[in-house]
Parts: C-alpha cells; structure tokens; sequence
C-alpha cells in the first residue's frame, strides 16, 4: 500500500509564499516517488482533513509563525499522528530569538551582544545606551519572525526611523552587528549534514538576497574552512540542535569574524525549495531531495 502523506503548507505569516514553494516541491518529489499525497492549510478545515485523509504521516512545511513556533505543533500533538521537525517546546524555543540567546549563552554558545528595545525609552537615551552597550552599526529585529523579515542594519542615524517599522510587533532585539562571513549548517536526525556560505551582492542576507535569484546571492560549498573550524562549526551546530531539543532537520545561521562563530538562530522549519540552503547542503554530500524527505519522514513523531 502506498503511504500517505498530508502536507501542511502556507499559513498567516509573512513567509506565507516560501512555505507553500516548500509545500509544493515536497509534494511533487513524494509524487514521483509513490507516496499518496495531500496538501492543506492549517486552517479550520485541518482536522477535518486528517480525519478524511487518515495520513501515516504529517509533513510539515509551514515557514514563520504559527507554523514554526510550537502552536501548530500542539495542534498535531493532539491528532496522535507522527509529524515531521521540531516538537511543541523545542519550536517555541527556537522561534522566539531573546529565549533562544538566552539558552546559547548559559551554555557557552557565542552569539552577538544584544538586548531588548524598550519602546518608552527616549530618543537619547536609546542612542547613549547602544554607544555604551556596543556601538553602531547595529541590528534591529522581531524577535519571532524568519526570512530577514524586518532585520535591519542600522547606524546611528537611522536607528531611530528603521525602528518605527518595526513598532507593530510586540517585542524588538537590538543586537551588536557582526561583520564577517555568513555560513549556515545543517543537522538532520542528530547527524553533522554540512555547511554552506553565501556571500550576497545586497548590502546584508535580506529578504531579496534569499529569494530573488535576480539578486544573485552567491552560494559556496564545500565552505573554505581550516578542518579544525569547520569540525567546531559543526559540534557548536549539533550541540545548539540538541540542548534546544529540536527535532529532525534544523539549520543553524551564523556570522564568523576574527576566528569565531557567532550563532544568530536556530531554524526548525527550514525551507525545501529546491533552491533552499538544506537541500544545497544535502545533496553536496550525496542525500538527493527525495531521500532527505525520507530522512525528515524518518524522524516524524509525537510527544516529544
Ligand atoms: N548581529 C548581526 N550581525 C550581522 N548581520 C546580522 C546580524 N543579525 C542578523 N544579521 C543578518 O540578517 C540576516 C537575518 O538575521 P537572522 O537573525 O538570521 O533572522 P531571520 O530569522 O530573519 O533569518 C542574517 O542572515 C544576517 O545576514
Ligand atoms: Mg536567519
């Protein structure tokens, strides 16, 4: 009999688009290769849909929130079906980027200085406070949002106007800017996978720079590392996924300067274009797509 598998694709977030890409070419490589496969959103309709369709497993390829931060995930809990990445606790963690600080530096994991914007604070009294805490240029950023969504580079001169952007969410990180060389790297089922560096043309790794090919970010794997780098990238990797309790496959985005990895975050629902970072990384050591599918696939699962 031929295994069903339910994709969850789409949903409310700002990487609504990215997510149903993901959703569509896990859909087509499960196709290809035999599985019997339906595709819903995470709306109302959803248990109905897994009521109907009785799946032997959940793929879960929703991007941002609601979909990458625990809430759909204690959703599936419920259903008593396996699904695929992280749990309802580990998401949550991951998702939320001043928990997840917090937790790489009670276990000695670099990651840039960094405190939480306070909306009441004044003008001066914000610009005094960052020269004291880091200096310019610094990095402003919801705290639960993916994508480079709303990340802005900023300097003392328009700290002040790029945060008025950011004024609808309810909590906002200002962090040390790190400059240097952007590397991400992968684990899948509590295994090293690998690690990629992309070198984008625009002026950080933004929205465009991850997305429009037009803006020809360049991707370079294997990562020129000395081995003992590359190997101290990989442990801090695989020590991040672990302490965090993630689940399956996770990627994790770091910036190295002067010798030393800097941990931004954790991803747990990382993108499965054919074109996302996982899939680069994966098929450089020779797990195609539909075999890192099989890999997510593998590690599905509940109450954990
Ligand atoms: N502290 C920092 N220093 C330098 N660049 C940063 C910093 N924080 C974020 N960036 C840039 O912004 C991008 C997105 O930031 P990240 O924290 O990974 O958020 P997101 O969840 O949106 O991907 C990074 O890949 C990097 O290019
Ligand atoms: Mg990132």
């Amino acid at each position: 009999m031929k295994k069903k598998i339910l994709i969850i694709s789409g949903g409310i977030s700002k990487e609504r688009m990215i997510s149903l890409e993901t959703g569509k070419q896990v859909a087509k490589e499960l196709k290809k290769n035999n599985y019997l496969v339906r595709s819903c959103e995470p709306n109302k309709d959803l248990l109905s849909e897994i009521k109907d369709f009785k799946p032997n497993c959940i793929f879960n390829a929703l991007h941002g929130q609601f979909g990458e931060d625990g809430y759909i995930q204690t959703i599936l809990e419920t259903v008593g079906i396996p699904y695929t990445h992280s749990g309802v606790i580990a998401s949550a963690k991951a998702m939320d980027k001043e928990i997840s600080k917090k937790i790489f530096l009670k276990n000695k994991i670099l990651t840039p200085k960094y405190f939480i914007y306070n909306f009441n604070k004044t003008n001066k009294e914000l610009i005094s406070f960052v020269k004291k805490k880091f200096n310019f240029p610094v990095v402003i950023k919801p705290i639960n949002e993916g994508s480079s969504v709303n990340v802005y580079i900023c300097t003392k001169n328009n700290l002040l106007k790029n945060l008025k952007f950011l004024k609808d969410y309810k909590k906002v990180m200002i962090e040390q800017f790190i400059p240097g060389r952007e590397i991400q790297s992968a684990i899948i089922g509590k295994k090293k996978l690998g690690a990629i560096e992309l070198k984008p043309k625009r002026k950080f790794y933004d929205y465009q720079a991850k997305y429009n090919s037009n803006a020809k970010t360049e991707h370079i794997i294997p990562v020129d590392l000395p081995k003992k780098k590359y190997k101290a990238l990989m442990n801090i990797t695989l020590k991040a996924h672990n302490l965090m309790g993630c689940r399956g496959v996770t990627r994790s985005d770091f910036k190295f300067f002067k010798g030393k990895f800097y941990l931004l975050e954790i991803n747990t629902q990382p993108g499965m274009t054919k074109l996302s970072l996982v899939p680069e990384i994966s098929a450089y050591i020779g797990i195609n797509f539909i075999n890192l599918i099989k890999l997510i696939l593998k590690d599905a699962s509940i109450n954990k």
